[in-house]
């Protein structure tokens, strides 16, 4: 039995407990939150439909401290949800003490950061996952599956859109969210979602040009990119924090293949559709499981030693996601495209 503790029970450590439920032969044994009424209390997000309710069986140990959780042992997996300045500081303990460790995105706030999580986990040969669920929402894997197996043809466009009210759930009236220097904001808190997406799909572009609506107290709240990947490919992007409370959330996608035009989502649509050229369209059969169950799931079987049968995603993929929201964030900055180099920096 994997035994799993998660570290941060806010609205995404409920979202991951809920799926490690699912997850045949491992169990939540325990949970750390520096704040003991997050351990109650029912959180508020932006997905919808997620389990945020988690009520903890007396089997499961609490915490409010990582490394005293640490030293306890007992664990052979930590699934940080904190907030993403916490991340580098708590993947790094934990991999120290002998987890494999699964961290939600976006995975540091620097490239940096980035670098000392991956030589870290290299260094500990433990498992390093980083959560970029989108890739395994049930929809999105099925695009990317149509997508590459080419039966449809080169892309000519693809647009894709991620729209949210302002993000304002966590305690205390004092939403570490809505402070860019804790989040990254829009860009790379939200966003990095598409942009891991597009570059799962078609690697980093040349060159990114990015607009952004910034409201009176400065705080991005909606962002518009074009990905330039040296052809006539023309791949769009646009996140927004401005969508009112009543549409609360969205995420939709536009792929124009030679032979086919795929949808994803969208209010009050099928989740995928697809229309071939001269043909009936058809909606995708799509598993029963969530997104996050199976992202879940995913990293399990990595832990146990298993290969899945593909690669769907690895903590590097997790750095090129940031490398890209990080350069479309300069590009909006100096309101001028910036060119990605493959080491890691960019140039105006
Ligand atoms: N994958 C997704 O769909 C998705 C959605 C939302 C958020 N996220 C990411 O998940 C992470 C957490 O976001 P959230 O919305 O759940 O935040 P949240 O504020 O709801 O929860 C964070 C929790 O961490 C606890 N905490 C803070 N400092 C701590 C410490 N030192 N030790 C232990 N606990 C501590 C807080 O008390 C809180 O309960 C962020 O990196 C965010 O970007 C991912």
């Amino acid at each position: 039995m994997t035994r799993v503790a998660i570290v941060g029970y806010g609205f995404m450590g409920k979202t991951h407990c809920a799926a490690w439920r699912k997850c045949k032969g491992a169990k939540v044994v325990a949970v750390c939150d520096v704040n003991l009424a997050q351990l109650r209390a029912t959180s508020k997000g932006n997905v919808p439909g997620v389990d945020q309710t988690s009520t903890l069986g007396p089997d499961v140990r609490v915490w409010q401290n990582v490394a005293e959780m640490l030293a306890a042992g007992g664990l052979d997996v930590v699934d940080i949800t904190l907030p993403t300045p916490l991340h580098e500081e708590v993947v790094l303990q934990a991999l120290a003490a002998g987890c494999h460790v699964l961290c939600e995105k976006p995975m540091a706030l620097s490239l940096k950061a980035c670098d000392r999580m991956l030589a870290a986990a290299e260094k500990a040969q433990r498992v390093f996952l980083v959560a970029q669920c989108v890739r395994f929402f049930p929809a999105y894997l099925k695009l990317a599956e149509i997508v590459r197996s080419g039966v449809y043809g080169q892309v000519i466009a693809a647009d894709f859109a991620r729209f949210m009210s302002i993000p304002a759930w966590s305690p205390k009236g004092a939403c570490w969210l809505l402070d860019e220097a804790k989040s990254g904001g829009l860009y790379v808190d939200a966003h990095v979602h598409d942009s891991d997406f597009i570059a799962s799909l078609w690697g980093l572009p040349a060159r990114v040009t990015s607009r952004a609506a910034v409201d009176a107290r400065g705080f991005t709240v909606h962002t518009s990119t074009t990905y330039d990947y040296g052809d006539n490919r023309i791949i769009t992007s646009d996140c927004s924090y401005a969508a009112s409370d009543a549409l609360c959330f969205d995420a939709s996608a536009k792929v124009f293949l030679e032979k086919a035009t795929i949808y994803l989502g969208g209010k009050g649509e099928t989740p995928l559709c697809v229309y071939p050229q001269g043909k009936k369209p058809f909606a995708p059969k799509l598993p029963a499981a969530s997104g996050y169950e199976a992202e879940i799931a995913y990293f399990h079987d990595l832990v146990r030693g298993r290969r899945p049968k593909r690669e769907l995603l690895t903590a590097r993929d997790a750095r090129r996601a940031l490398q890209l929201v990080l350069a479309e964030r300069k590009s909006a900055q100096t309101k001028r495209p910036v060119r990605l180099v493959g080491s890691g920096r960019f140039a105006v």
